[in-house]
């Protein structure tokens, strides 16, 4: 963004297929003003179309209903076995299909993490969920080419009162940093603070392994979006990013081990409880809309 090349009556940058001026010129002027107030800025790669923007949003109705459909079901006594296979029946019922699914060997259709396992809990016929167990359920769908990505914890009948506080204040964690969400103004460091202070106030660590990112073309696209803050410049929050945030927060120590098994699921290294939260969303001119939740 060096020397503004384009014309006036150039198509925009964003594909939308506009004239530049009635598009994304006035942005571009403002991210010149943020860049020489010091802000990192996004890269033109970040920001999302209004077309892809509409498609993202149906994606996430979707991921949505898949979640609340899992929501309805799930019961004591259940495999996770069970809940991949909801997934893979609602999935087929609604043009959808599975982001996971063969995801760098992936084996399932979602993530299904019990107590310690902090995320990546691979459905299996021998989990079987017990009365005052905690699960988070993390889905990300596809549909027409659109990626959403939302995770939801469930508390399986009379859960212990830490297990209660955990799971409810990694939510506040992360509906304070989507409310804190202010566009031109707000950087991803910002968002880390908000988690990370929530986090430790209730005397919790954040985990700092696993992070949000962008997200909407494919599951995993950049920017990395943490949940701890950094010394570095971090990027300033601009309207048509697409990104999660998808804290985890655990009971005891931050610490984790990956399960030398089957590769991916990450457990807690004191073996206590570990919870989190996702949601999809788009920045807009005013603030954050989620897309998944
Ligand atoms: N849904 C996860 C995320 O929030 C990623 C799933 S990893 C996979 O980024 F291996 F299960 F695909
Ligand atoms: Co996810
Ligand atoms: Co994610």
């Amino acid at each position: 963004m060096d020397k503004v090349l384009i014309k006036d009556k150039d198509e925009c940058w964003c594909g939308c297929g506009k004239e530049y001026a009635s598009c994304h010129k006035e942005f571009d002027q403002k991210l010149i003003e943020a860049r020489n107030l010091g802000y990192l800025i996004p890269p033109r790669r970040f920001i999302k179309n209004s077309l892809q923007i509409e498609g993202i949003r149906k994606a996430g109705i979707l991921n949505n209903g898949l979640l609340d459909y899992i929501q309805e079901n799930i019961k004591p006594r259940m495999t996770t076995e069970e809940i991949d296979r909801l997934t893979v029946k609602y999935l087929k019922e609604h043009d959808c299909e599975s982001a996971d699914y063969m995801y760098e060997g992936y084996p399932k259709h979602l993530c299904t993490s019990v107590n310690d396992v902090v995320c990546h809990g691979i459905p299996s016929d021998y989990v079987i969920l017990d009365e005052g167990d905690i699960i988070n359920v993390d889905a990300t769908i596809v549909h027409k080419g659109y990626y959403a990505d939302a995770s939801r914890m469930f508390m399986i009948g009379k859960v212990k009162p830490n297990a209660e506080k955990l799971v409810r204040v990694t939510k506040e964690c992360l509906d304070m940093a989507v409310e804190a969400i202010v566009p031109w103004k707000t950087t991803l460091n910002d968002l880390a603070k908000v988690i990370e202070v929530h986090a430790k106030k209730n005397g919790f660590s954040v985990v700092h392994e696993y992070c949000g990112h962008g997200v909407g073309l494919k599951m995993h696209e950049d920017p990395y979006v943490l949940h701890y803050q950094v010394k570095e410049k971090t990027y300033l929050i601009v309207p048509g990013m697409v990104f999660t945030i998808e804290p985890m927060i655990n009971e005891g120590s931050r610490y984790l081990y990956l399960d030398y098994k089957d590769g991916w699921t990450a457990r807690t290294k004191d073996g206590k409880l570990s919870a989190q939260w996702e949601y999809t969303l788009v920045v807009n001119e005013d603030g954050a809309e989620i897309l998944s939740k």
